[in-house]
């Protein structure tokens, strides 16, 4: 049956509250216990999310083993057309998904919130489309055998999410599954549990019962049981290093594929012949201010040979000044807040951190007044000049709205510098010369490099990093067929 958006982030969240979604079902957790959601820019309670625990897991991995046999029964193009249709349908559900975000996540609904309901959207159709690459080949081996190879679903998934993007790094795990012919349960973010229901509820409109499930629940009670569950073939983590060592190992221990995708500490170099306004339009898109800087792409250290340097610092103070803080929820504003108090503190934390190390800190937007918001998770963005290239908010991912500028006067400092990392997500570099835009790709020891631009995710564009960003890509066709399928080889024997 249809399902109607509703709009009023609030009532959505009560009807969602203390639930998961195992077999097409809202169902309560076994233990009966909640966990209040809050509204980072009030810090009130929206709602409640079930606290799942090792009895929920193993009820949904139950299910999902069950479901993921007719499942991958069915033709790749039925699975294909089917995973489209939900994202068509969650196309219409686009305003409610963003109102729903931008209340439990704080991100500002006109910059981010929006924006990422409708990539969800297109990331369901792109990979719908994706069902007839399910292909195998024929292998050379013996004119008297026929050898092939398949492409064979893993069986369930297990996808751990974060809060900062839920929506869309759900999307790039579920959709490939999906497609491929596995079974999904995903384990929502503490913070950001109600919107990740609301999708996977949607998608029951479309989908056979119990081929995708969403438990919500912590970390170590809910996501490491999940991790651990003899019948999960494969885990898919996005968040922080510390976590994903700790999933890593507990794949390890079952032998089973992990894709990782972890922090970053991107960098961004701007060439002497660059187009300033580009560069300065790139740093403030780049770093994601409008999302507090929560991203693991954010470019969060940006390199500016001297010629430009400050100008670019001029210029991009006054950017990001200009940008408004306020309600997430109201279309005036640019900038929300961060996601709850213990990363409000851990960026603040930074902040503190980078003046003792003695950067020049320039503070800049300012904070809402609004006496509802008087208890909102809200940072001022932070430039950091003058910046030791050695000091700790130099190296360490802060996710949050500071960012580190440097200035350096050759292309191979600059190189070496940008490559100085404990991290390789993403960078991009500025120029207008051909030869310095070349270099720089072949040079940057990163995942994802761009020259005059700073994408995000993109649907069909390999997206993971190297060093400690992670293992493994998400959101292509190879990240389906590489990620979520074995190759099977088949030897027939005519004689
Ligand atoms: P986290 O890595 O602890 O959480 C991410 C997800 O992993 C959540 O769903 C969480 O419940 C789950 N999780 C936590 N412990 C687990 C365990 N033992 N087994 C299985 N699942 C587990 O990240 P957190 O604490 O929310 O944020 C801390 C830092 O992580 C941030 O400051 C940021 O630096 C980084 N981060 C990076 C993200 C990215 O996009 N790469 C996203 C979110 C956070
Ligand atoms: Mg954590």
């Amino acid at each position: 049956m249809p399902i109607d958006p509703i709009l009023d982030p609030s009532s959505l969240a009560r009807e969602l509250s203390g639930r998961h979604l195992i077999n097409g079902e809202l169902v309560a957790s076994q233990s009966g216990k909640n966990f209040d959601v809050l509204n980072p820019a009030t810090g009130k309670v929206i709602g409640q999310a079930a606290d799942g625990d090792v009895q929920d897991v193993a009820i949904a991995v139950g299910v999902a083993k069950k479901a993921q046999k007719d499942w991958a029964e069915r033709p790749a193009r039925e699975r294909g057309k089917l995973v489209a249709e939900c994202g068509r349908v969650l196309m219409s559900h686009t305003e409610e998904l963003g109102r729903l975000i931008a209340l439990e996540s704080g991100k500002a609904l006109r910059t981010e919130s929006r924006v990422e309901a409708s990539v969800l959207a297109d990331m369901f159709v792109f990979f719908g489309g994706l069902a007839s690459e399910l292909k195998g080949e024929t292998v050379p081996f013996n004119p008297n055998m026929m050898t092939l190879t398949t492409r064979e679903p893993v069986g369930v998934v297990g996808a751990i999410i974060p809060w900062n993007v839920p929506l869309l790094l759900m999307a790039i795990k579920v959709a490939p599954a999906l497609v491929a012919g596995n079974a999904v349960v995903v384990k929502s973010a503490e913070d950001t549990p109600l919107a990740a229901l609301r999708v996977c509820q949607i998608m029951q409109e479309t989908l056979p019962k119990g081929v995708l499930n969403i438990l919500s629940g912590f970390g170590p009670s809910c996501g490491g049981p999940l991790v651990e569950h003899k019948d999960v073939k494969k885990v898919s983590f996005t968040g922080s290093v510390e976590t994903g060592r700790t999933v890593y190992k507990a794949a390890a221990e079952k032998l089973i594929p992990v894709t990782l995708e972890l922090g970053g500490k991107s960098p961004m170099i701007v060439m002497h012949d660059a187009d300033l306004d580009k560069a300065i339009a790139g740093a403030v898109g780049g770093m994601r201010f409008t999302r507090q800087g929560q991203s693991c792409t954010a470019s969060s250290r940006i390199l500016v040979h001297e010629k430009l340097h400050d100008a670019f610092v001029k210029k991009l103070i006054d950017k990001v000044n200009a940008l408004k803080m306020g309600d997430p929820l109201d279309e005036e504003t640019d900038i929300g807040t961060i996601i709850n108090r213990k990363q409000f503190d851990k960026v603040r934390s930074y902040i503190d951190i980078g003046e003792k190390e003695g950067a020049t800190k320039h503070e800049l937007s300012a904070l809402p007044t609004d006496s509802a918001l008087a208890d909102g998770t809200f940072v001022r963005p932070v430039i950091f000049t003058n910046v030791d290239p050695n000091a700790r908010v130099a190296r360490e991912e802060i996710f949050g709205p500071v960012a580190c500028v440097f200035k350096f006067k050759t292309f191979e400092e600059a190189l070496e510098l940008a490559n100085d990392s404990d991290f390789g997500l993403a960078a991009t570099v500025w120029t207008t010369d051909l030869k310095t835009a070349l270099t720089a790709t072949k040079r940057l020891e990163a995942g994802f490099v761009q020259v005059n631009q700073n994408l995000v995710v993109q649907p069909n564009l390999s997206y993971g990093g190297i060093k400690l960003s992670g293992l493994g890509k998400e959101a292509s066709l190879e990240s389906m067929l590489e990620h979520f399928t074995y190759k099977k080889t088949i030897i027939l024997n005519m004689e």
